[in-house]
């Protein structure tokens, strides 16, 4: 309503509608050639079960979720099989990851316009969901070139003006699991001397407001 009254929205109801949906997201990012997980979304368990490699484990996720809550990995196959029946028998659609190893650490770039502003490692040892929710710890991060560039262009391709970029590390490779549309910045305001509050103050008086 906002919006269509003339005033400046951040983020645009547009870009929110794209980046709450999870699938939505990574696929339009494959196809604008940023890394994401093999991913696939499907009504068809048997389908699933087939395509899907069991060796590292798959993510089961919400399409529609935050705070790593409901999302869950399976390792077995049988068992698989049969929760994803489940879960369809409840019409849910299937949205299924690979399992990217990363060890208990992930990356959130926060991206305010054309920048990284301030960008974290999340910590929990011995869990693979690193969110603060879910009582990672954040650990400082010097923004380099290679996740300004995979961060901003992510946030760019979804049309977020600020977002919470979420990068996973596998053997050197980068890949973007998720781009927060509301990201909140209580974890990383920890470990950054930045005012992240001002930067988008800032940005979107620059860039936002008409003079
Ligand atoms: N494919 C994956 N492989 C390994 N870890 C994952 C994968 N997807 C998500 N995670 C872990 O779970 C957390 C939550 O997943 P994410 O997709 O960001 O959803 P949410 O909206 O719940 O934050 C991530 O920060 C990461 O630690
Ligand atoms: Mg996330």
């Amino acid at each position: 309503m906002l919006e269509n009254l003339g005033v400046p929205v951040i983020n645009s109801p547009k870009a929110i509608e794209i980046a709450i949906n999870k699938h939505r997201t990574l696929a339009l990012l494959s196809k604008n050639g940023i890394k994401v997980p093999y991913t696939i979304v499907t009504e068809n368990v048997n389908e699933a079960v087939k395509r899907l490699s069991f060796e590292k484990g798959i993510v089961v996720k919400p399409l529609f979720g935050s705070k790593g809550l409901g999302s869950f990995l399976l390792k077995d196959r049988d068992f698989a099989w049969r929760v994803l029946a489940d879960l369809r028998y409840l019409r849910h659609v299937l949205y299924l990851q690979e399992f990217l190893k990363h060890g208990g650490r992930d990356i959130r770039a926060f991206v305010v316009g054309e920048n990284v502003v301030a960008a974290m490692y999340r910590e929990l040892p011995g869990s693979w969901k690193t969110n603060i929710a879910r009582g990672a710890k954040p650990k400082p991060l010097k923004i380099t070139d290679e996740v300004s560039e995979i961060a901003v262009k992510a946030a760019k391709i979804v049309g977020c003006d600020v977002a919470g970029v979420d990068i996973v590390e596998v053997e050197g490779e980068k890949y973007v699991i998720e781009v927060n549309s509301q990201p909140g910045w209580k974890g990383i305001q920890r470990v950054t001397k930045i005012d992240i509050a001002k930067k988008i103050v800032e940005y979107a008086v620059r860039e936002k407001i008409k003079r």
